[in-house]
Parts: structure tokens; C-alpha cells; sequence
């Protein structure tokens, strides 16, 4: 039997409650599917600044390396909530882990389970057959260029007031934009062949020189994908109002973070959208969403994104195709029969439909 080694990293707030569901989901699975799964858990984020002082231990960076896979949950949390830019914060673990995996493509599958229609805050119609995917940078761009904090600037201030000035950098390199276009076409060609370059051509230079290489990379190598240029500001206000268009879109780290978080409540809840962080190495699954400091330890959050992302782990790094649409032909059985956590009720769902994360996650290991 194969054995798999799987890097567990719950991190904080809602993380260790949804990542439980996630590993009784895999264990379903590898019953069912004659796999093993072997689990070491470690630390990421707030928990891990607490333990350690470090939102990043090498430790845990060792058995994210030398594991198959690993799943994460989510960080942060207002006990590490600072503007100082000296002190730790959770969300360097996760920026850290990105990079020091080198996981440059983060895939975000926007697919709606028909169960929750009503659950959108748009129109049926509008939503009914939504299907994209959104590939975003994951390891360059705004979130990873110098920063740098600049107090008492003389004269910036107003009034006679010490001034301050702050600056973030958005540098890509053309090899950055090149392998992460490649992705998108390669996922397009799975798909349905459209490809969606996002960028602020008009006004960033970052953006001008993107938009050459994407196009250069779709003319040598994929002139058979459709390649289709849309600003920014404007596939914001497209993915609400014809998110149908899309197929794959393509974008830069902040534009894809900003456009991920919208394109995720189509489904109607961010509870519902999984990723997958993939590299040259060993690959990361996580949910899109963060770790709900406000519902933490009460068992009522989503734990699906987390199943689903499970599932894309068993797609991209074990190549258990069949195994990953039985996890989502699962949770669309659950839906179906009209089971749902807080985050996805409507107002005609009945109170004894509304469960909490472990029943959530019974309720699909049943159904496998
Ligand atoms: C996400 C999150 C992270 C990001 C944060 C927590 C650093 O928002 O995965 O979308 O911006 O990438
Ligand atoms: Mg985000």
C-alpha cells in the first residue's frame, strides 16, 4: 500500500477545528482508495510566534520538505494584530512558507454547487454555470517587493507635525510573469481555452511589461488559447456582473488576493473556496479564506474549503483524479440534501439542517 507523508499546519483561530475535518476526509478516502496517509503535524503563524517567537520555525519548515504534501489551514488573529512593522506577524509564516517552497502558482477553482444558489448574494441567473479558475502569482509582486517604514521625515508631516512615509515595492522579474502565464495556459488548455490576463496596464509599469510577456508567451507557445486582456478595476465590477465570461484568469499576487476574496462569494461564501499553492517541490493546500478569529473554537465554521482543498491535494501531488471528484461529488450530495453550516443557510433552511463543522465533516465521510 502506498504511503503517503502528509505536513499538517492548522495555525490559529478557526485552523486546528477545520483541518481535523480535512484529515477524517483524507482518512475516508484512503479506506476507500487503499492509501495510506501519515501525518506530522507542526507550527505556522500566531501559534508559532507564541511557541517559538517565529511565525516560521525551521522545524517546521524541515517537515514541510521532507513531506509528499502538505495542508494547511489558516493564520492570524487579533492577539498578533500590529501595525509595527518590527514585531512578528502570523501572516509571514504563510508568505514565508510560499516562497521558501517556491509555490509561484496558486490555483483558485471558483465552481458553484447548484444546493447553494440561494446562498449568493447574486442572481441565479447570474451565477447558474459559473466555472473559472483563478491562477495568481503567488511568490513575487507587492506582497514580496522591499518595504519600509521612514519616521520622522522632516516636513512630511501637516501642521508642524512629525511626518512619516512608508513604501512598498511591485517588482516583477520576466521570468515570473512568464512561468506563472504558462500555468494558465496549460490550465486553459484542460479547460475551455479561454485565458484572462489581468493587470493595470494603463497606469503600472509592472502591469505594461506583464501584459508583453503574457502575450509573447500566448503568440510562441498557446496561439491556440484564447487570450483576452482586462484591467484590474474592471474585472472586479465583470466578475459580479458576467462572471460566466470566465474561464481562466490570470493575475498578479495582490490582484489575484483582492480578486480571489470576490470571486469566492458567487459561491456564496468564502467557506466554499479551496487552493492549491504549487511549485517545482512539494505543493501546499489551503483554503482561500483566513481563520475567522470570531467564530474560532464555537465548531460552526465551514470546514468544505479545507475538504476541497484536501481534494486538490490528491489531484496535484498523488494524482488521485478519481478519488479528488469523489470528494467533491460527496459534498455536492450533502448540499443536495440540503445540509448546511451558518456560513451558507438561507432564509429557507431549516433549523435542523444547520450543522457545525464536525457533523459537516461526518456528513461528506458518510457520503464517500
Ligand atoms: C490569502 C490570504 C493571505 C494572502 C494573507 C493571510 C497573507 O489573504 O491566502 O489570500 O494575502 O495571500
Ligand atoms: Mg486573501
Amino acid at each position: 500500500m502506498t504511503t503517503y507523508k502528509i505536513c499538517l499546519l492548522a495555525g490559529d483561530g478557526i485552523g486546528p477545528e477545520i483541518i481535523a475535518e480535512g484529515v477524517k476526509v483524507l482518512d475516508a478516502v484512503g479506506a476507500k482508495y487503499q492509501v495510506s496517509f501519515e501525518y506530522t503535524e507542526a507550527l505556522i503563524g500566531g501559534c508559532a510566534i507564541d511557541a517559538t517567537g517565529s511565525p516560521l520555525p525551521p522545524q517546521t519548515l524541515e517537515v514541510a520538505k521532507a513531506s509528499d504534501a502538505v495542508l494547511l489551514a489558516a493564520v492570524g488573529g487579533p492577539k498578533w494584530d500590529t501595525t509595527d512593522s518590527t514585531k512578528p506577524r502570523p501572516e509571514q509564516g504563510l508568505l514565508g512558507i510560499r516562497k521558501e517552497l517556491g509555490l509561484y502558482t496558486n490555483l483558485r477553482p471558483v465552481q458553484i454547487f447548484n444546493a447553494l444558489a440561494g446562498a449568493s448574494t447574486l442572481k441565479p441567473e447570474v451565477i447558474d454555470g459559473v466555472d473559472l479558475v483563478i491562477v495568481r502569482e503567488l511568490t513575487g509582486g507587492l506582497y514580496f517587493g522591499a518595504r519600509q517604514r521612514f519616521y520622522d521625515e522632516p516636513g512630511a508631516g501637516t501642521n508642524g507635525a512629525k511626518g512619516q512615509r512608508a513604501v512598498d515595492t511591485l517588482e516583477y522579474r520576466e521570468y515570473e510573469v512568464e512561468r506563472i502565464a504558462r500555468q494558465a495556459f496549460e490550465a486553459a488548455r484542460t479547460r475551455r481555452g479561454r485565458v484572462h490576463s489581468i493587470d493595470k496596464a494603463n497606469v503600472l509599469d509592472t502591469s505594461r511589461m506583464w501584459r508583453e510577456v503574457v502575450h509573447r508567451v500566448h503568440d510562441q507557445e498557446y496561439a491556440d488559447v484564447e487570450l483576452i486582456d482586462m484591467l484590474v478595476d474592471n474585472t472586479a465590477m465583470q466578475l459580479i456582473n458576467a462572471p460566466k465570461q470566465f474561464d481562466v484568469v490570470v493575475t498578479e499576487n495582490m490582484f489575484g488576493d483582492i480578486l480571489s476574496d470576490e470571486a469566492a462569494q458567487i459561491t456564496g461564501s468564502l467557506g466554499m473556496l479551496a487552493s492549491a499553492s504549487l511549485g517545482d517541490g512539494v505543493s501546499l493546500y489551503e483554503p482561500s479564506h483566513g481563520s475567522a478569529p470570531d467564530i474560532a473554537g464555537k465548531g460552526i465554521a465551514n470546514p468544505i474549503a479545507q475538504i476541497l482543498s484536501a481534494g486538490m491535494m490528491l489531484q496535484y501531488s498523488f494524482g488521485m483524479t478519481e478519488a479528488a471528484a469523489d470528494i467533491t461529488r460527496a459534498i455536492t450530495q450533502v448540499l443536495d440534501e440540503g445540509w448546511r453550516t451558518g456560513d451558507i443557510k438561507d432564509s429557507t433552511t431549516p433549523a435542523d439542517k444547520v450543522v457545525g463543522t464536525v457533523q459537516m465533516g461526518d456528513l461528506v465521510v458518510s457520503r464517500l
